[in-house]
Order: structure tokens, then C-alpha cells, then sequence
């Protein structure tokens, strides 16, 4: 695959996803994500932030040690100690890199930092100068980016690159922006530095929901990278969410041009492995990997599946590994799927008598919730075929 097409896709959900409220992995279940994670191809996989927790630097270095293929990061802060606990958690991994950030908005500088935008550069130049002069690949994250001065952010990232930082990353921390205004911010922050030989990447949190929008509109813009989570956990409302931005990209070629080169018919595995570690369950409409994805209630769709699963599939459910399409049935469904149903279950009916169960079956949506294919069994078997022919 040509470099030039491909997005490189850097998974968080180990430092990032872990972030959510309620999540904590231990060392095993954030190794086992990890090897998940790897075996999709997943670039980069973010496994920790090494200075928070000797549990985080021991989980970080295992991951280092386990992991061969993907490139293995870590957080810190641009603090000497910080950048010297995430080199000595990375320093046996295949391919590791340092990620460092430090927040360059004026209300992170003057209330969380309380710094000055000269002291806050000079943490730049100290970090990632450090950073580099300990490993090859360093990433260097402008926090609140999106809310930053775009004169002094580009200044930021200048020196960044200037002291050997090779990823740019422009996160949109508190998930502020909306797609047309980031994509104009990404191409003048990327136009106003300059600098080119380095990735480009982006960063963006669900506050608005539109971290996956925006994650899209950066790509128009040059980013090359983009940080997400499986399932789109992480801080708040969490991140962009790793199978949705891929399938987006897949799915609409003809708008994008790039590849991942993931292999995403694990996504569903990967998906319910991290929902069972998490015990975050994924919502049954959740784009993708919930368990609604691929099914089928109303008639008319049910109808429209069976002549062509295009009419209201824009993705194979095999392309992602899910079990398949679903038609279910319930007091919206029609004749048609009615009767394939019945027709699975390995009746054969005339058509009077499937109009009588057709009838049978709408009386019984409107007492049970959910109709299984035993109830379905039993009515055609008690009250069909029982009755005179
Ligand atoms: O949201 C954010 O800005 C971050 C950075 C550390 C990249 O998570
Ligand atoms: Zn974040």
C-alpha cells in the first residue's frame, strides 16, 4: 500500500479508554487487548501512561515487551520524570515511542498550568528534546489544541518538530469543535508551521458526539493519523471510536482515498473482548459492533433485505465478523419475513393458513416483547396445524 494513502490508526483505548469513569484493567486484560489490538494491525497502540501508576508502568512495560509488530507508545506529561518513566517502561519494545503533551490553550495555561505561553514553550523544547534524545519516535500532543491561539499553536508545533518530535498531534480535548471549523483549523495550523515531514494526527472526544465527524473533516485537511478507542471509550463522552472512523474510511472510498489496512473482521471480537474487560456493555444501536448493526425489524426493510441486502446494508456484516444480517420479527415486521421465518423452521404452508398465522403472530406482538422462533414453533404447530386443514 502506498504511505501516501494510508491513515495510520493509533488506538488509545488502554491509556485513553481507560481514562472513562468506572474502567481499571490489570496487567493481564490490558496485555490481552493488546495482542488483540496487534493482531488487527492496529499501528499504534497507546498502552499506558507510565508515570500515573507502578500498576500502569508494569502493564506498559509487558505490553512493551509482548508487543512486535505495532508500535508501542506512552504518556507523559513533557516533565523530565515523566519522560524518563515512560523510556524505561518502553525501552524493550520492537518499535517504541514516547507520546508527550503539554496544554497550550490560554484557559489550560493560565488555570491548570499556570504558565505563560513562553513557559509553556520551554516545556516544549525541554520534553520533547528529552524525549528524543532517549528514542527515535516521539509524539508531541498540543492539549486543548482546538481551543488554542492559532499563532501560538503553530509556534508550539514548530519547536516541537524543531527539537525531533515526528508525530504533530492536534487533539480536540473537550470535543468543541464541529466538523467544517476543524477541518479549516487542521489545514491552517498544518499550512501555517510549514512543516511536512512529520504525521500529522488528531485527537478528538464525543462531548458533541461528533468526534468520528471530526476525526473525518482533519483527514480532508492533511492529518494522517488518527487516536481512537475501541468502542469510543474514554474521558466524558469518550473518543472517536476505532470501527467507526475505519468503516467510515472503507465504506466511503469514493470520498476518501485512504486506507487503514486493518483486518476488520475482527472488530467485533476485539470489540466485546474490551466490553467484557470494561463491563461497559455496547449499546444494541451502536454503530458497527452493537447488536442491532446488521438486523432488521420493519416490513418494509425486512422486504427490501430479502430482495437485495443493499437496499438497507451500506457494509457486509462479515467485513466487520459479525454473526450476519438479522431479520427480526415483531409487530412491525411483514408477510415476507414472516414467512421465511416459517420457512427456516421447516414448515411449509398454504397460503390461507400462513394468513391466519401472520394474524396469529401480529395478536401475539402485541402481549410479548420478544417473539422467538420456539414461539413461532409452537403457535403454527398448537394452533395452525392442529385446527381443521
Ligand atoms: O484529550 C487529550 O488532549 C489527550 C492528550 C493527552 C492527547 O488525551
Ligand atoms: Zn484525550
Amino acid at each position: 500500500m502506498n504511505v501516501q494513502e494510508q491513515i495510520r490508526i493509533f488506538d488509545t483505548t488502554l491509556r485513553d479508554g481507560e481514562q472513562a469513569a468506572g474502567i481499571n484493567l490489570n496487567k493481564d486484560e490490558k496485555l490481552q487487548i493488546a495482542l488483540q489490538l496487534e493482531k488487527m494491525r492496529v499501528h499504534v497502540i497507546e498502552a499506558g501512561f507510565p508515570a500515573a501508576s507502578s500498576g500502569d508502568f508494569e502493564a506498559v512495560k509487558c505490553i512493551a515487551n509482548q508487543v512486535s509488530t505495532s508500535i508501542v507508545a506512552g504518556l507523559a506529561r513533557t516533565k523530565r520524570e515523566d519522560i524518563g518513566e515512560a523510556y524505561e517502561a518502553l525501552k524493550n519494545a520492537a518499535r517504541p515511542m514516547i507520546h508527550t503533551f503539554i496544554a497550550t490553550s490560554p484557559i489550560h495555561m493560565e488555570y491548570k498550568l499556570r504558565m505563560t505561553p513562553e513557559e509553556v514553550l520551554n516545556e516544549v523544547r525541554q520534553g520533547v528534546s528529552y524525549a528524543r534524545s532517549l528514542m527515535e519516535r516521539v509524539e508531541f500532543s498540543a492539549e486543548d489544541a482546538s481551543r488554542s491561539e492559532p499563532a501560538f499553536l503553530a509556534e508550539v508545533f514548530r519547536t516541537a518538530a524543531e527539537c525531533g518530535a515526528t508525530t504533530l498531534n492536534i487533539p480536540d480535548t473537550v470535543g468543541y469543535a464541529e466538523p467544517g471549523e476543524f477541518e479549516t483549523f487542521v489545514k491552517n495550523v498544518i499550512a501555517a508551521t510549514g512543516i511536512q515531514n512529520v504525521i500529522w494526527s488528531v485527537h478528538c472526544h464525543n462531548d458533541l458526539g461528533l468526534a468520528v465527524a471530526n476525526s473525518l473533516a482533519a483527514i480532508k485537511a492533511g492529518a494522517r493519523q488518527v487516536e481512537c478507542t475501541i468502542n469510543g471509550l474514554g474521558e466524558r463522552a469518550g473518543n472517536t471510536s476505532l470501527e467507526e472512523i475505519v468503516m467510515a474510511l472503507r465504506t466511503r472510498k469514493d470520498r476518501f482515498r485512504y486506507e487503514t489496512g486493518l483486518d476488520t473482521k475482527r472488530l467485533w471480537a476485539v470489540s466485546s473482548l474490551v466490553s467484557r474487560m470494561t463491563g461497559f456493555a455496547v449499546p444494541p444501536n451502536k454503530a458497527v459492533v452493537g447488536a442491532n448493526a446488521f438486523a432488521h425489524e420493519a416490513g418494509i426493510h425486512q422486504h427490501g433485505v430479502l430482495c437485495n441486502k443493499a437496499t438497507y446494508e451500506i457494509m457486509n456484516p462479515e467485513d466487520v465478523g459479525a454473526p450476519g444480517s438479522r431479520l427480526v420479527l415483531g409487530k412491525h415486521s411483514g408477510k415476507h419475513a414472516f414467512k421465511k421465518q416459517v420457512e427456516d423452521l421447516g414448515f411449509s404452508l398454504s397460503e390461507d393458513r400462513l394468513t391466519e398465522a401472520m394474524a396469529l403472530f401480529k395478536h401475539l406482538c402485541d402481549r410479548k416483547e420478544i417473539i422467538t422462533s420456539e414461539d413461532i414453533e409452537a403457535m403454527i404447530t398448537n394452533e395452525i396445524l392442529a385446527g381443521p386443514a
